[in-house]
């Protein structure tokens, strides 16, 4: 049944690449790929917030601990956290000023993104944990992950970033991605134990692709 999923994500995956909006993006000019890139951060910068209020509604234990262990990674002891990361490349690496990179405000279609967001984990819901953990990993990791496939060779070809020297893009790409063991990957367990029939399954589809529509929604507002 999960492998149903996962084609069923790979279908979603696919259908994200191509977004216009990708094909467009290196004929655009590094005012637009930064209106892009601050846009995006508006989001990330709710990361946090949002894992901690999926997590609080969530029933399975192991279903909470890796949440925490994905906002720990977020978050880590004694190390810049991701958002610092996020500001590094952003003015240390792109040469964004700190007061643009801080003063952005949300686009009403990034607004919108964030509050559909949230909504996609309110309490109470109907087989929580299986509609909330597939949300997390489609709008939170899979399709972050893909958004830095497109932006992390544009840092390169626009800036001379090296992906090397990236501390949040690159990484993220990295880390996100589907099959990179890492973030995505730590959801199969819990989600193997959660789609175990036809109606789990269709629930997981159906989490999954209203988690895909909020995104590429946001997506939409830059073509
Ligand atoms: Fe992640």
């Amino acid at each position: 049944m999960f492998k149903k999923f996962s084609k069923f994500e790979d279908v979603l995956i696919n259908k994200f690449n191509q977004h216009p909006l990708w094909a467009q993006l290196p004929k655009r000019s590094n005012a637009f790929f930064i209106r892009l890139l601050l846009q995006l951060g508006c989001i990330s910068n709710h990361f946090v917030m949002w894992y901690e209020q999926a997590k609080l509604g969530i029933n399975i234990e192991f279903g909470k601990e890796l949440i925490r262990s994905i906002l720990r990674d977020e978050v880590s002891r004694n190390l810049p956290t991701h958002q610092d990361n996020r500001l590094y490349d952003l003015i240390e690496k792109i040469g964004i000023s700190k007061k643009l990179a801080l003063s952005v405000k949300p686009s009403p279609t990034t607004q919108k993104t964030i509050k559909k967001l949230f909504n996609l984990v309110r309490y109470p819901q109907s087989d929580y944990d299986l509609r909330v953990l597939v949300s997390l990993r489609i709008a939170g990791e899979v399709l972050v992950a893909e958004t830095y496939r497109h932006i992390v060779p544009a840092l390169t070809t626009r800036f001379s970033i090296k992906p090397r020297d990236s501390k949040f893009y690159y990484p993220h790409f990295k880390h996100d991605a589907k099959d990179a063991k890492g973030h995505t990957d730590s959801f199969d367990k819990i989600l193997k134990s959660l789609i175990i029939d036809e109606r789990t399954l269709a629930i997981a589809k159906a989490s999954a692709k209203k988690a895909f529509a909020i995104r590429l929604a946001f997506y939409d507002q830059f073509v």
